[in-house]
């Protein structure tokens, strides 16, 4: 890999800034000072150092945020802040969210620069399994319940995989869905004339959302819980 793209991966610069920083001296390699920016580095073996710190590259990073309200799913956006900006102090340019929830949802999204482990997540082939805490208007009734469980008519969008419904309370359930269609579960909803309040992701597969992150936050994904994603 290029010196100036490593420094762009790794620290927070553009790629004219890594140019610029390695041309003045900023950047060694095996402790030699390299000014070229096309310098061949090997990522897991050369030790890169940028103003004397010893910069590790990774190849693929992987996060849980939990999402707050008002962020947008996207990795810019010309009128709102993205899920991706809160992400600045990772300093890496090739972070993007894996697939996407509604700006006033709330809860578990996988951020990652892994394009292969998005793929596995979101398409409709793998039918990954994701469930929402879900706020609505009023109680559903038992053939509201049986039909969400059997699949509703979303239109344009054809007939809903079946669901489960967990009733936590009168106005607050648990749904599982095994798609991604357009704002699936709020349509849902509407098809059994209801409406969602809130709406929050508590797990994707096999991996929860966890309780110690507040919204805004994120943390690193475990190996294990990779593990559990990739399979
Ligand atoms: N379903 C919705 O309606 N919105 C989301 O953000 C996610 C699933």
């Amino acid at each position: 890999m290029r010196l100036d793209k490593f420094l762009c991966d790794t620290v927070n610069l553009s790629r004219k800034e890594a140019r610029d920083s390695i041309k003045k001296g900023h950047a060694s390699v095996n402790g030699v000072k390299v000014t070229d920016f096309g310098f061949q580095v090997n990522e897991s073996s050369d030790t890169v150092s940028f103003k004397d710190t010893p910069v590790s590259y990774e190849k693929y990073v992987y996060y849980m945020l939990n999402k707050p309200d008002g962020v947008v799913s996207a990795t810019t956006d010309p009128n709102d802040k993205t899920v991706i900006d809160l992400f600045a102090d990772e300093g890496r340019k090739d972070l993007f969210p894996v697939g996407r929830l509604d700006k006033d949802t709330l809860g578990l999204l996988i951020v990652t620069n892994d394009g292969d482990l998005s793929h596995h997540l979101t398409s409709p082939r793998h039918h990954v399994a994701k469930t929402y805490l879900t706020g609505i208007d009023h109680p559903l009734s038992e053939s509201d319940i049986k039909a969400l469980c059997e699949g509703v008519e979303l239109k344009g969008d054809g007939i809903t995989k079946p669901a489960q419904v967990r009733v936590l309370s009168p106005k607050l359930i648990e749904l599982t869905i095994s798609e991604g269609m357009y704002h699936q579960v709020k349509r849902m909803l509407k098809a059994v004339g209801n409406e969602v309040t809130s709406l929050k992701r508590l797990s994707i597969g096999p991996v929860r959302l966890d309780d110690n992150l507040k919204e805004g936050e994120y943390r690193r994904l475990t190996e294990e819980e990779i593990k559990l994603l990739k399979e």
